[in-house]
């Protein structure tokens, strides 16, 4: 079996290659908004929703083309999400993924409609695209599994609860519930989405992938909030100490860094627990929970 390390880069090349052949070329009277769509989308993303779709679907040998499609849906939602959240109106980052911020590089209008363009590309491909006669059965399933993710109920609802809770402060449980919406819920699609594409599961086993998906997001963007204060900002590919000049409220500003740090960690180890009891070769799973809480970007 390859190492992690050959695991993680070779995902990340088998989704990139799906993505550049399934974005618009940048060409015609909508070249601006197709050039700003590939510049979003095609670059130093760590990929970590499409891993996480690839692991998922790896424990019962699914198709791979229909995870290439499941992938790729997820990483147009994210990328599609990390354009508007540099928004002035958002974040006003003016750095992502090493380079210029989309509405820098070209302009808010444009950044504004290639997000809307990516997150409506992310849902014709999952409807259109081939899927082998095993996942057929199940596309509307996919397509709600990432709709109910990215919408009021999961991301954009997260990204609401952030927005409104910048300069304030938040309980510990409304924190959580934050994050559990605005990046776990995506996650934990990702999870379920290649899982889907290999057939029913039982519902004991559902359940534990979610759980897994769950613990997964809230160590990832705990660990995120970290590296805010911690990394620094040409490692991160996107400022350092964004989160403290803004008064957002993440883990750090409510508990400290040293017992956020911890948080990540005892949440990463409940996401390997959550697999105990699945009949099937998690150790992908286990090493990614691991890696979301040790990255240094
Ligand atoms: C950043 O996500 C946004 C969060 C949800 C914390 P990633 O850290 O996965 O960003 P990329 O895709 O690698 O750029
Ligand atoms: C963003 O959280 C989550 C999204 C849904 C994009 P952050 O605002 O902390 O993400 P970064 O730190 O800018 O990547
Ligand atoms: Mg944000
Ligand atoms: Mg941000
Ligand atoms: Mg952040």
């Amino acid at each position: 079996m390859s190492s992690f390390v050959e695991f993680l880069d070779g995902c990340q090349q088998r989704v990139d290659g799906a993505l550049a052949r399934m974005l618009p070329v940048a060409e015609g009277p909508t070249a601006r908004l197709h050039a700003a769509m590939r510049y979003a989308t095609l670059n130093k993303g760590k990929r970590l929703r499409p891993i996480l779709v690839y692991a998922a679907g790896a424990l019962r040998h699914a198709d791979a083309h229909d995870l290439d499609v499941a992938a790729c849906a997820v990483e147009l939602i994210h990328a599609y999400s990390l354009v508007h959240d540099d928004l002035p109106a958002m974040d006003d980052d003016d750095l992502r993924r090493g380079q210029p911020t989309t509405h820098i590089a070209f302009d808010e209008a444009t950044a504004i409609l290639a997000g809307d363009a990516l997150q409506t590309l992310a849902f014709e491909h999952l409807a259109a695209a081939p899927l082998s006669a095993q996942s057929e059965p199940i596309r509307i399933q996919l397509l709600q599994l990432l709709a109910k993710a990215s919408g009021a109920a999961g991301m954009g609802g997260g990204q609401a609860i952030d927005l409104a809770a910048t300069g304030q402060q938040l309980t510990l449980a409304e924190l959580q519930h934050m994050h559990a919406l605005k990046t776990g819920a995506l996650i934990t699609a990702s999870v379920l989405m290649g899982a889907a594409c290999s057939g029913p599961w039982q519902p004991n086993e559902w359940q534990a992938l979610t759980a897994y998906g769950n613990a997964l997001g809230l160590a990832f963007q705990i660990h995120d909030d970290v590296l805010d204060i911690e990394a620094d900002t040409a490692t991160l590919g996107k400022p350092q100490g964004s989160d403290i000049e803004k008064g957002k409220m993440t883990f750090p500003a409510l508990l400290g860094l040293a017992e956020a740090k911890r948080r990540a960690q005892q949440t990463a180890e409940q996401a390997v627990s959550a697999l105990a009891g699945l009949p099937y070769h998690t150790g992908r799973l286990i090493e990614l929970a691991r890696y979301v809480v040790s990255r240094g970007h």
